[in-house]
């Protein structure tokens, strides 16, 4: 249950060298401090370095060992009852995913990522890998999982993710949802937590286009991509699980 890789992966110069390039930023048309540092892109960066690519993945794999133990606890169980698939959309090499499929073996589990990071990963009971791009198409499924992967995106970018699920959601209506892990931002609370959501939507600007939202701005996008509902889940330290209804 140790995140010291996500911790490492965070630490590492690949990704710390951009903080130090926010004045160039500041001054020129560049996406963000990554692209100013690397002349690409944090997920183009990955493709072309196979360093990067394993401790990243590696680091976010350690996170969802934890998060996984939460999903599948008694209380939020109830997420995944009823539901015949699942894709885990930018589901890295699979550990949430695997965690989900083990409590769940009726469940058909998908884990959709980019090429270069599911190659080489073997299908194994009811879990499979896909690559693919989710601003082209993503498999079909009752649900999407998606951890991490909408606070990466600027509102456009979310708005078109999430109109890609509900063009793939099987039970239009009926019990089909998407199912996102990611912060709600609170304006109050305590001062550890408060720096923590702020470190977090600085972290978001400087190595990709996307922010940390607050629930008015959750629900601006679910209504935008023409989603009917949504509920708010707290279910570790400052981060929510949101379910989001056709
Ligand atoms: C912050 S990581 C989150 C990984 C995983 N969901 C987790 O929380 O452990 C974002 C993931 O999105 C994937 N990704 C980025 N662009 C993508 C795209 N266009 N299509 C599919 N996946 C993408 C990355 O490869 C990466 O695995």
């Amino acid at each position: 249950m140790s995140v010291n890789p996500f911790m490492n992966a965070m630490l590492d110069p690949m990704l710390t060298k951009p903080w130090y390039r926010l004045a160039s930023w500041f001054q020129n048309d560049d996406i963000n401090p990554f692209y100013t540092q690397h002349g690409t892109t944090l997920w183009g960066c990955a493709n072309c370095d196979p360093n990067l690519n394993h401790f990243f993945n590696n680091g976010m794999g350690s996170d969802s060992q934890l998060v996984g133990k939460v999903l599948v606890n008694n209380k939020n169980r109830k997420v995944f009852e009823g539901l015949n698939s699942l894709v885990d959309i930018g589901g890295g090499t699979g550990t949430l995913a695997k965690a989900i499929a083990d409590a769940f073996p009726q469940l058909d589990c998908t884990v959709f990522d980019l090429p270069h990071v599911v190659a080489g990963l073997e299908d194994i009971k009811n879990l499979k890998f896909v690559g693919g791009d989710m601003f082209e198409a993503i498999p079909p499924a009752d649900a999407f999982l998606l951890k991490w992967i909408l606070h990466d995106w600027s509102d456009e970018e979310c708005v078109k993710i999430l109109n890609r699920c509900k063009e793939a959601i099987k039970k239009n209506g009926k019990g089909g949802k998407v199912i996102i892990i990611d912060m709600v931002r609170m304006n109050e609370g305590d001062k550890e937590s408060i720096e923590t959501q702020l470190f977090f939507d600085m972290m978001m600007m400087v190595l990709v286009t996307g922010k940390e939202r607050n629930e008015e701005e959750w629900a601006k996008l679910f209504f935008e991509a023409g989603f009917n509902g949504y509920k708010i889940l707290p279910i570790l330290g400052v981060r929510s699980l949101i379910e989001v209804y056709p």
